[in-house]
């Protein structure tokens, strides 16, 4: 749902991300979730011959990639997939040298996000592009005046998981802090040409059906992941959000919206 509700948006990045590469291009898609952004790639590619390479720990959502970007990619792309995990060295030898390794919201998993970044320095082919999507701005996509309980629960969501992921990332064995942010991280992994750029994620309401699903999927994440986090009062609000025989349910609303942005951070391999 979040893949189909991006789609649009992402594919600007997706073909800036292509330009400058050459003809035929090697693309790693590291932590490739269920493909969406390859799928992009695979669409967007000017010439055929390009190799899509997908890696992820997680085998059905590898498997998933596969399928889908094997169909976008049809004569014009090899497509194939790497079940592995992005913090093992042995990467290196898994994976060909490649002109641009895209990783997206994987980075923030891996107990030591620099070490796992100096990896994915050491995939690109020397003029080769790095680029991961990590951090950007929250979406947005309630009113915050519900018509139940007390006004202003999506930004109490947002704070519990806020802390949640805190303490997600601290109860990761080997957790290593990085209190820099990513473009010094991708100077570090020795990527010069450091850049960044934004992409604006904008529907408003009542926009596609699809949304109104993806928002009864988040709230209902963040509910849970925010748990005693919230008051008893707003866990209530949630239950009764949640539930599709209650009058309140975020599934029937025709105001919910989505906004929101991606960061993209790049660097080149010298
Ligand atoms: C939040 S999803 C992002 C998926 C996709 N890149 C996107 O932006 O929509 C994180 C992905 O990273 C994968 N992942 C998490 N830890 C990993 C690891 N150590 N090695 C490889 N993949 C990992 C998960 O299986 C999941 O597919």
């Amino acid at each position: 749902m979040a893949e189909a509700l991006d789609a649009e948006p992402t594919r600007v990045a997706a073909r800036r991300l292509l330009e400058g590469l050459p003809e035929a291009p090697t693309i790693l898609d590291v932590g490739c979730g269920a493909g969406g952004m390859s799928v992009l790639f695979a669409e967007e590619l000017a010439a055929a011959g390009a190799r899509i390479v997908l890696v992820d720990a997680t085998e059905h959502l590898l498997a998933e990639a596969r399928r889908v970007v094997g169909a976008a990619a049809g004569d014009k792309a090899t497509v194939e997939t790497v079940h592995a995990d992005v913090a093992d060295t042995r990467l290196l030898d898994m994976l060909p040298p490649a002109d641009l390794v895209w990783a997206s919201r994987v980075l923030h998993h891996l107990p030591d996000q620099q070490a796992a970044l100096d990896i994915l320095a050491r995939l690109a082919r020397p003029g080769g592009l790095v680029a991961i999507s990590e951090g950007g701005l929250d979406f947005n996509c309630l009113p915050w005046d519900l018509g139940i309980g007390r006004p202003g629960l999506e930004e109490r969501l947002l704070a519990a998981r806020g802390e949640w992921f805190a303490e997600m990332r601290a109860g990761i064995p080997g957790s290593v802090s990085m209190p820099y942010g990513w473009n010094i991280a991708l100077q570090q992994a020795g990527l010069g040409d450091i850049d960044s750029f934004g992409v604006l994620i904008h529907h408003p309401a009542p926009g596609p059906d699809v949304l109104r699903e993806f928002v009864v999927e988040r709230v209902s994440w963040f509910a849970d992941v925010a748990g005693d986090r919230l008051t008893a009062g707003d866990r209530e609000t949630a239950a009764a959000l949640l539930d599709p025989a209650n009058p309140a349910f975020l599934g029937a609303r025709q105001d919910l919206f989505l906004l929101g942005a991606k960061t993209i951070h790049c660097g080149r391999r010298p």
